[in-house]
């Protein structure tokens, strides 16, 4: 029926109803998609957390998937079901752009962030035990392969997005070996990319000189370790108005997820008090990735619209509105 097949995960607490959101925006603009729900409540496999085989077979099958916020147990219980996700897939570099929204008033104007996160490994590789008791090791895992498969992601990522400099950043004064690693493999993969200018910066420095003025970031692709992207990309949410507003893509060569940077919020959820634009946003990148522009450029337009107009918005960005009826505003403002 000419329609792409799309698989959607709709997630934990808020996810449905940010998820339903989605699905009636989509409808409206008649985007060619027909979505797959797939459930992945964890099951346990040999003391591993597996994902069960018909939601693996769909996003295997469609090689897009979109992915609403999963619950992750706090020191106990099962693997983050969302790192599972990304191991599963071999989904080895996260994509996550901030960029302002024209309108919405923030602490900071023209931001235009671009951050690449190792999606793989590092403090993530949850290799973790006790020495004797009170003495725990936890493993950074750094290799050079995915080390390579990101950076090459970040510079393959700028020249096609138009930006001139790459930036790793790091900590490879203190972590001399693993970050050393990451910061030679970077400066080896950059002699591949002579159009684009690369350099490097510590972490503390970025961060100090982030809220002190992001723009001058907004020519470059920064491009890090797993851990110092997860925080990173929460700081920069911060600059344009919070999580609720920030999109990302976990892509790989097989299969790419998108998901918003937020989690599951089970305080508000239920409650229809949910901003569903990370994930509206989150499906733009799909959309582009997908090769659909036409569609996120008319969807993503009438998102900004509404926002900027202010008079029907949630309660994360000073409105009263309810997640539907954000929804139905945005269906308003789209092109016909
Ligand atoms: C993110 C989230 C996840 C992470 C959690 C939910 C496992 O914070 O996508 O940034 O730490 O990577
Ligand atoms: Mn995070």
């Amino acid at each position: 029926d000419g329609k792409y097949t799309v698989t959607l995960i709709e997630g934990d607490g808020i996810g449905p109803e940010i998820a339903q959101s989605v699905k009636d925006i989509y409808s409206a603009a008649n985007v060619p998609i027909k979505w797959e729900s797939v459930d992945v409540t964890p099951r346990l496999k040999d003391g591993k957390t597996v994902i069960p085989d018909e939601a693996i077979d769909s996003v295997t099958k469609n090689y897009v998937a979109l992915k609403g916020p999963l619950a992750t147990p706090v020191g106990k219980g099962h693997v983050s079901l969302n790192l599972t996700l990304r191991r599963t897939f071999n989904l080895f570099a996260n994509v996550r752009p901030c960029k302002s929204i024209v309108g919405y008033k923030t602490p900071y104007d023209g931001v235009d962030t671009v951050l690449i996160r190792e999606n793989t490994e590092g403090e993530y590789s949850g290799i973790e035990h006790v020495v004797v008791d009170g003495v725990v090791q936890s493993i950074k895992l750094i290799t050079r392969e995915a080390s390579e498969r990101v950076l090459r992601f970040a510079f393959q990522y700028a020249e096609e997005v138009g930006r001139k400099k790459v930036r790793a950043v790091h900590k490879a004064t203190i972590m001399k070996m693993s970050d050393g690693l990451f910061l030679s493999t970077a400066r080896n993969v950059a002699k591949d990319f002579p159009n684009i200018e690369f350099d490097a910066e510590l972490l503390d420095n970025t961060c100090l000189k982030m809220v002190t003025d992001p723009t001058p970031y907004n020519d470059k692709v920064l491009v890090m370790p797993n851990l110092y992207g997860d925080i990173l990309s929460d700081m920069c949410a911060g600059l344009i108005g919070g999580l609720g507003l920030t999109p990302s893509g976990n892509i790989g060569d097989e299969c790419s997820i998108f998901e918003a940077v937020h989690g599951s919020a089970p305080d508000i959820a239920g409650k229809q008090l949910a901003n569903p634009t990370a994930l509206l946003l989150s499906s733009m990148m799909m959309l582009q990735h997908m090769g659909l522009n036409e569609y996120a450029d008319n969807i993503q337009s009438a998102i900004f619209k509404t926002i900027a107009e202010g008079k029907t918005i949630t309660g994360d960005l000073g409105g009263k509105s309810k997640t539907y009826e954000f929804a139905d505003a945005v269906i308003k403002a789209l092109k016909k």
